[in-house]
């Protein structure tokens, strides 16, 4: 079974790209490590191409504005139907929201789409609160083992493991009091510390508040 990662993150290849890590974290501990290929950067029609040497295509994307990457839309819109049965389609989401709830439509449409072009259904894995996983590392190295344990399992099973699939999903919804305490953390300011951070570096920190399009 041969298989094919493709990262969907307009980063592509960057250091500061999370789908990047999440793919290497994923082939890692792999006997024969699959190939990784990045949307970003490449001809959609020619990578559409190349997908159907494979027998398996893992997406692995970060979610922008609760969806997939324009660039990976555009990819799955060159997609050929398969013409032959048992080929496979799964799908690695890491977003920064904590609740991997917002995941539920795209996943949704994963699932029809895998049908709509032949392919099986893999599942779809979704991890959030993943922002800051290229900043900080080293606070994510349980995240990072469990992506390393998924694709070691996957290369035995041709499965997603369905215990660390649940583990990363996790939380889906907050419960009541989450959502009080990060309503308190949002209240004393605390939640826009790393955005207003980068704000300020670009100088766009006086503009935050602007609203060009009223
Ligand atoms: C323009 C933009 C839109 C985003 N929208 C969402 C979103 O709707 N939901 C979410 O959970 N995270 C959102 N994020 C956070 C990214 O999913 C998160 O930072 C992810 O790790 C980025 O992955 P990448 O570095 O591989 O591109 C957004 C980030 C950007 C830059």
């Amino acid at each position: 079974m041969r298989t094919i990662i493709i990262n969907g993150s307009p980063k592509g290849n960057s250091k500061n790209s999370n789908s990047r890590i999440v793919c290497e974290e994923f082939v890692r501990q792999m006997k024969s490590p699959c190939e990784i290929k990045c949307i970003a950067n490449s001809d959609p029609e020619e990578l559409a191409l190349d997908v159907e040497e494979y027998d398996t295509v893992i997406f692995v994307l970060p979610l922008y504005i609760h969806a997939m990457p324009g660039i990976m839309m555009n990819l799955i819109q060159h997609l050929k139907p398969s013409t032959v049965h048992g080929k496979a389609l799964g799908f690695i989401i890491q977003a920064g929201f904590i609740e991997t709830e917002q995941e539920k439509y795209v996943e949704r449409y994963f699932a029809s789409l895998a049908k709509q072009l032949n392919y099986d259904y893999l599942g779809t894995v979704s991890k959030g609160e993943a922002a800051a996983l290229y900043m900080f590392p080293n606070m994510f190295k349980k995240v990072l083992r469990r992506f390393n344990d998924l694709g070691r399992i996957y290369e035995q099973t041709h499965a997603f493991d369905q215990k660390i699939t649940r583990e990363l999903g996790k939380p889906y919804k907050l419960t009541k009091s989450q959502t009080l305490i990060f309503q308190f953390f949002c209240d004393i300011g605390l939640n826009n510390l790393g955005w207003h951070k980068v704000l300020k570096k670009n100088n766009a920190f006086d503009k935050r508040l602007e609203r060009p399009f009223l």
